[in-house]
């Protein structure tokens, strides 16, 4: 594999050719149709791939309760980059999602060399006051520090025992170099993105986890840690329907039936079988061929509909007889907006980006340097019309700042037939920026001194 179809999370190079990265990593398209209420970044293409949202659409199509995820490096500034993620929980918690945000100290302490103490502040006074202010509802909302809560390192250990060092030089592209914090991180993260399953933090339940495309290697690991954990497997059956198979482990071989010697102790084959029956008969599942000496049972009735309804019966049983019991996240994927300059946005270049901090001031003058998609002179860009694919006045509006699908589609007209200047699109992107940081500044002091609310008890001081 060359380096060009990785995803490096640590690199501030991104590749932004989404259309590859969807194919070389099989994520799936959205189908803008099939999203409920659809947000400014979901109607504009912005959110462009997921895996297994399907499963977090369907709860929300029947009022089921799912978790969201998210997760923030106490490092920088937060900017408008940052922000996307947190439209998209928003999103998620309106059509009923519980949230949690994990503040991922012990990453910064390992990666970026931040302290736990100077990471906490970073994460209460940069992030999750704006998050307040972006309207996260702090009764569905629960931020955790992952120093403070063991639970997930301890998890990060048990997952770890699912993978190898050759994984994760397939993944990252690891080499014998490699500083064994980068080796320590995804683990905890995986421990993140699992933990809002185990039963003190909210049960059993799908989990979706938006992101950049960046952290997808973190989240292919998670589903392959995951799945490897898991007890039963649920596969599509060759002759139509699902087929369910056992994946006998160490830790389960005694219950599954499998002696020491590798024989199959039927009695104890069958009563796991007449368990697995009884879930599947709960759901409805009634004409099943059930061979308990080849560790399957077929659904031919079942369609993929059915799918993560009977695997969470799976794992609620597999719960019940001592398996761990996870289901593997879900995810979305957001395309990264073009920095101010042209080039890509980055915290440690206050020039490529707009942080939530940025006066109004500040802020006019990056709109008013920005690369522009206009004609060198007055007399070409009537004639010829600006180039939206390339100005960034016009992405910011498109991105943050225009909510109105008809006014960003009129300014685009305007100006790309030239009767719109660049000048006068840099002006209507301050307007509207000016508008968004005025009213985002005004709701943060609002919540400024109940920060608190939004922390989950294990995480106050
Ligand atoms: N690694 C993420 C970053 O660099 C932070 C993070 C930690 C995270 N745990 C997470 C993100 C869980 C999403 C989900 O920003």
């Amino acid at each position: 594999m060359t380096s060009g179809s990785r995803i490096d999370p640590w690199s501030s190079q991104q590749s932004t050719d989404y259309e590859r990265i969807r194919d070389n990593f099989g994520l799936s398209n959205i189908e803008i149709s099939k999203i409920p209420n659809p947000n400014l970044l979901h109607r504009r293409g912005i959110i462009f791939a997921h895996r297994g949202l399907d499963t977090i659409l369907d709860r929300i199509n029947h009022g089921d309760n799912f978790g969201v995820l998210t997760g923030l490096m106490p490092s920088g500034k937060m900017h408008l980059g940052h922000s996307m993620v947190i439209n998209q929980v928003k999103w998620f918690q309106e059509q009923g999602g519980d949230v949690t945000v994990t503040v991922a100290d012990l990453e910064a302490l390992a990666t970026r060399n931040v302290s736990l103490k100077e990471g906490r502040k970073i994460a209460l006074s940069e992030y999750i006051n704006n998050y307040a202010a972006m309207g996260l509802d702090p009764d569905k909302t629960n931020v955790y520090f992952q120093s403070m809560r063991p639970i997930v390192q301890r998890l990060g250990f048990t997952l770890g025992q699912k993978t190898n060092i050759s994984e994760f030089e397939a993944i990252y592209g690891f080499s014998g170099e490699t500083n064994l914090a980068h080796v320590q991180a995804p683990l905890v993260q995986a421990g993140d993105i699992v933990h809002p399953q185990l039963d003190e933090y909210g049960g059993l339940r799908p989990i979706v986890v938006p992101v950049g495309v960046d952290q997808d290697p973190h989240i292919r690991l998670t589903r392959g840690l995951v799945s490897k954990t898991n007890w039963f497997n649920v596969k599509n059956r060759k002759s139509g329907g699902l087929t369910i198979g056992l994946s006998i482990q160490e830790e389960n071989k005694n219950l599954m039936g499998v002696s020491s010697n590798g024989s199959i102790n039927r009695d104890v084959r069958n009563q796991l079988f007449d368990k697995l029956k009884s879930s599947l008969a709960k759901l409805g599942f009634a004409d099943i061929m059930s061979n308990p000496k080849h560790g399957t049972i077929e659904i031919p009735g079942a369609t993929i509909l059915d799918k993560s309804k009977i695997q969470l019966s799976l794992l609620s049983l597999e719960r019940n007889i001592g398996g761990m019991g996870f289901m593997p996240p879900s995810s979305t994927y957001h395309r990264f907006v073009v920095g101010m300059t042209g080039d890509k946005m980055s915290s440690s270049k206050p020039e490529t980006t707009i942080f939530m901090h940025d006066s109004i001031e500040d802020m006019s003058k990056k709109v008013k340097r920005a690369f522009s998609g206009g004609q060198a002179t007055v007399e070409e860009h009537r004639r010829l019309g600006g180039d939206l694919s390339k100005d960034v006045a016009y992405q910011y509006l498109q991105y943050f700042f225009e909510e109105s699908d008809k006014e960003l589609e009129s300014i685009g007209r305007d100006y790309e037939s030239g009767r719109l200047l660049a000048g006068e699109i840099k002006q209507i992107c301050i307007d509207r920026a000016t508008e968004w940081l005025t009213d985002l500044s005004e709701k943060r002091n609002q919540w400024s001194d109940r920060i608190e609310d939004f922390l989950s008890s294990d995480s106050k001081l």
